[in-house]
């Protein structure tokens, strides 16, 4: 399984493709769109608020992971993860409140104040996209320096609007969600199917996307499943317990049965007290003792 650093979180949704091909989707799972010339994406969002981290563990995670922390290089790309992020609200998944870092930062503490603060924020994957999507007067910049995405569905909307996929510069320590992105995906997913763990590890790093990378996300998608999500997760629990489950039954019935049949030689003993039956003896014995 794609190394721990990415530990699961949701439940099962169902994404159906154009094409009509229904294909199962967990939260912690990388997702691919179109044919092998655009990203694919992994959302990981933690309900268990102690288990989000800092950007820099998050771009780490995304590292290890063969990608990189989440670059938005269009409005199309913008459009695409929302669509993402509201399918997976809506399936019922337990996604909820919880903004997702994405890969922009700014390094200049210098300037944190100046004006030119905007324009010091750069992408992680290399990326030199200027596209932003900064909810009203963002970035604050100061000491807030790494980007989240907001995600508060049930906040109380403020003076842009909901706090929803707008953008906003955050301290780089805070804990949040994370999206990565990874290169065109070279598995062909046919071959892939519904396989829980694929055994590919390593996937070509990003690479500073063409704008045209994610203009038609739509075309032909494809999920690519790399981790379990919690319920497979259960499975791998409850599965193991089974024997344990039916060793207890045996050692159990095994008891009742033992127990039964000295409480039938106990009462043939008072039937029949004869001092040579090696049951009554015993049954002597154990009342004695
Ligand atoms: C979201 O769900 C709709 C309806 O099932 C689907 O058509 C669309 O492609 C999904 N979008 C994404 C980005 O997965």
């Amino acid at each position: 399984m794609g190394a721990g650093p990415l530990p699961l979180v949701l439940g099962a949704a169902l994404l159906c493709a154009p094409a009509g091909l229904c294909l199962r989707v967990l939260s912690g799972q990388k997702v691919c769109y179109g044919d092998f010339k655009h990203p694919c994406y992994k959302i990981a969002y933690f309900q268990d608020v102690s288990r989000r981290v800092g950007f820099p563990e998050a771009r780490q995670a995304c590292k290890i992971d063969g990608g990189a922390l989440l670059s938005l290089e269009s409005e199309v790309e913008q459009k695409l993860i929302e669509n993402m992020l509201q399918n997976l609200t809506k399936s019922g998944s337990g996604i909820s409140d919880g903004d997702f870092w994405i890969g922009l930062w700014r390094s200049g503490e210098g300037q944190a104040t100046s004006n030119a603060c905007p324009d010091l924020y750069q992408w992680a994957d290399g990326s030199t996209s200027p596209f932003r999507n900064w909810y009203t007067d963002e970035p604050s910049c100061g000491s807030e320096a790494c980007v989240v995405m907001y995600h508060q569905p049930t906040a109380i909307p403020g003076l842009g609007g909901l706090y929803l996929y707008q953008w906003n510069d955050d301290r780089c320590n805070m804990k949040h969600n994370y999206i990565c992105k990874y290169g065109p995906d070279y598995v062909l997913e046919k071959e892939l199917g519904d396989r829980a763990e694929p055994d590919y590890e390593v996937f070509p790093p990003v690479t500073s996307g063409s704008p045209s990378d994610a203009s038609k996300p739509e075309d032909h998608y494809h999920v690519v499943v790399t981790e379990t999500g919690l319920i497979p997760n259960l499975i791998y629990v409850v599965i193991p317990t089974i024997p344990l489950l039916l060793l207890i039954l045996v050692a159990f019935g095994t008891c009742c049965f033992q127990m039964l049949h000295k409480r039938g030689a106990r009462r043939n003993c008072f039937k029949d007290p004869s001092p040579l039956s090696s049951e009554c003896l015993a049954e002597s014995l154990n009342s004695n003792l």
